[in-house]
């Protein structure tokens, strides 16, 4: 994608999270009934637009995961959502309460329309079933209609897609670097053409060259499908290059919600302005690094990695 392209995605996915969600999240709450109630999301409401990426940002325990699987409806005891409502905007135009699916409806529309990548999903690839199997199951599951061939066509494409050859599909999931594994669980969670990905904590584990490789596929794909994505991590400078808005979270609340530039140039909460000041590559003489990664040749990405091995492909 050109800086042009790029820039205007973002200013259109910026415009049009109001015009046109694709999900409302009106104020939820989410509490853990435990030995002592720990409230791990408060009230939050958000409005994710069709085709935006929405980073969602904050340190660790600060509730992400937790509304994240809200979302989903994927939360389990002690967890209770005790307050809120969200909804789902298809492309033909309906509404759904996602509060009011059960049983074959909600395994139907998970994973179809709202898929997820999981905190540390490449280590949960089965390690003794091929590649091929773990993708094609994901078929077999949601369009049983499919052919045998067409499956197979598909689940090589889908591995295209993300930048791994067809041929590894033959692998199993130790053959697969840290970073390829993680293209896997991400072609896996694109398989059903979803309108919203969640990922959580996606690229955490790898180290920053192949994940940045991962970012730049994952800005590709949102511009040729159109999906939305709410990105999940605490690296406040990753979300800065790929989100068109951020929300900032702490201790289970939005403290902050803007577009990218905004956030990063003029932060409006003491947290923030914390945040932001705790990652020391975005001053200095890198200081534009954040936001002009998209548009630069991987020499320049040399010089930011720190090659701790976890992950290199
Ligand atoms: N099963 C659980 N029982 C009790 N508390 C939990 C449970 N899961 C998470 N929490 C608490 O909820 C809060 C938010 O956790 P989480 O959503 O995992 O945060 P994040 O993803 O931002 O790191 C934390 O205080 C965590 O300890
Ligand atoms: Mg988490």
């Amino acid at each position: 994608m050109s800086a042009t392209e790029s820039r205007e995605a973002r200013a259109a996915a910026r415009a049009s999270h109001e015009a046109n969600p694709v999900l409302t999240i009106d104020h939820v709450s989410v509490d853990y009934l435990a030995q002592r109630t720990v409230h791990a999301v408060k009230d939050v409401s958000l409005t994710l637009g069709r085709g935006e990426i929405l980073g969602l940002a904050g340190e660790s325990g600060c509730g992400k995961s937790t509304l994240a699987y809200a979302i989903n409806r994927l939360l389990k005891p002690p967890a209770v959502v005790s307050s809120g409502t969200i909804s789902f905007h298809s492309r033909e135009g309906y509404t759904i309460d996602l509060g009011s699916l059960h049983g074959d409806d909600l395994r139907a529309f998970r994973w179809d329309r709202i898929s997820m990548v999981f905190q540390g999903a490449m280590n949960s690839l089965n390690p003794v079933i091929s590649i091929r199997a773990q993708l094609e199951d994901v078929f077999t599951t949601h369009r049983p209609e499919m052919s045998k061939k067409e499956r197979r066509e598909r689940c090589g494409e889908l591995l295209e897609r993300v930048g791994v050859d067809r041929s590894r599909l033959r692998s199993f999931p130790h053959e697969l670097s840290g970073g390829m594994r993680q293209r896997v669980m991400i072609a896996m969670a694109m398989a059903l053409d979803p309108q919203v990905m969640i990922m959580d904590e996606p690229t955490t584990a790898l180290d920053v060259v192949v994940q940045r490789e991962i970012l730049r596929e994952i800005t590709r794909l949102r511009a040729e499908l159109g999906f939305a994505v709410i990105f999940i991590t605490h690296d406040l400078p990753l979300l800065l290059e790929i989100s068109d808005r951020i929300a900032v979270m702490r201790e289970g609340e939005i403290v902050e919600l803007g577009g990218a530039v905004d956030v990063y140039t003029n932060p409006q909460h003491e947290y923030t302005k914390r945040l932001l000041a705790s990652f020391p590559r975005l001053t200095g003489e890198r200081g534009d690094f954040a936001r002009g990664s998209h548009d630069r040749t991987a020499g320049s990405h040399e010089a930011h990695a720190s090659n701790d091995g976890r992950g290199a492909e």
